[in-house]
């Protein structure tokens, strides 16, 4: 249904034509199963969209609202209210909409929890992008939601390496590559045999990408030999793991994950919360288990195929007093 008044405020907002009411977009939430942080320097990393989302409702409304419903970490929504206004005027700036001239109410929810690591910000991104092309009736194509969804992504994150709003966009399990000269990103979609169990613990602390991220540009540049043998060793175990896991080779995954994780702790983004997580899961018998995202806080991931060995590494970080999900990549 398109009211005069509804198509009035558009023309001021934007130059499109068509639209609808009540929309709703909906974004992936993800894991890094390989490469965060290398990812930035244009190493491949592979990332897996997860069983939960976020989703966006956009109403009329009297003014301009942002109503966050999602679950979250308890610290998360407050830590990243500043990044999380801006990234929605980047995103309505990249729909060109002038965000100060719509009056809309965008309610966040979901079952994706809002937490450092499981992909919150690009998920909210993804899901308020597609709301938005629905009830503008802006028609826009998979690609540019990406683009867009890109663009609020660097309300939290600066400068990101895209990888979160292309698995929140496309689903699925993802190999991607960053294009350093800022051109398209490469990226492919992965099959597995089959989908797999993981458990993510959440540390319940809540990190700062931005502040990682230039945290380890920093200490690349006091130390560039030691990166460069660090992103050399990356490069070996990811591309392994590309292989492990188009043939189902899990203990193999499970085991190049743990290397990845002792390479995380090389450049200082672990965090003992971080590791004392990972050391649980790898007592309970998961088959192997990194940080994933951000890290100094936020998520880990184990690899757990099977319900039974991941109810029982779910349950260990629950007797640890941490929250734990259960989940599937490779859907
Ligand atoms: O914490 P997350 O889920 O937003 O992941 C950040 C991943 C980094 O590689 C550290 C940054 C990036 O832009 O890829």
């Amino acid at each position: 249904m398109i009211t005069s008044t509804v198509i009035s405020r558009l023309q001021m907002a934007c130059d499109v034509v068509e639209i609808g009411v009540n929309m709703t977009g909906k974004g992936y939430g993800k894991t890094i199963l390989f490469g965060e942080h290398f990812v930035v320097y244009g190493l491949p990393a592979i990332a897996g969209a997860i069983g939960s989302m976020t989703t966006a409702d956009v109403e009329e409304s009297n003014e301009y609202q942002l109503v966050d419903e999602r679950p979250a970490t308890p610290s998360y929504k407050k830590e990243k209210y500043d990044e999380q206004v801006e990234s929605n005027k980047l995103i309505f700036d990249a729909c060109g909409i002038k965000i100060d001239k719509v009056s809309l109410k965008i309610t966040l929810g979901g079952d994706l929890v809002a937490a450092s690591g499981v992909g919150a910000s690009a998920a909210s991104a993804t899901a308020i992008a597609r709301a938005l092309n629905d009830h503008f009736g802006l028609g826009y194509s998979e690609d540019k939601i990406n683009d867009i969804a890109y663009e609020g992504e660097k309300g939290y994150h600066g400068k990101p390496s895209g990888l979160d709003n292309t698995v929140s966009v496309f689903g699925g399990l993802i190999w991607f590559i960053k294009n350093l000269e800022g051109g398209c990103n490469t990226f492919e979609k992965l099959n597995m045999p089959k989908p797999v169990e993981i458990v993510l613990g959440n540390t319940g602390i809540t990190s700062s990408t931005k502040e990682v991220v230039s945290d380890v540009k920093k200490k690349m540049d006091e130390k560039p030999d030691r990166f460069s043998d660090i992103f050399a060793q990356y490069e070996r175990v990811v591309n392994k793991a590309r292989i492990a896991l188009i043939a189902g080779d899990l203990n193999d995954v499970g085991r190049l994950m743990d290397i990845n994780h002792g390479l995380l702790q090389d450049i200082l983004v672990s965090g003992r919360e971080n590791d004392f997580l990972v050391e649980v899961a790898k007592d309970n018998g998961a088959l192997g288990a990194k940080l994933t995202g951000t890290g100094r806080g936020g998520l880990v991931q184990a690899l757990t195929p099977g319900v039974k060995l991941q109810d029982k590494v779910a349950k260990a970080i629950e007797a640890e007093g941490y929250t734990a999900y259960k989940t599937t990549i490779g859907v």
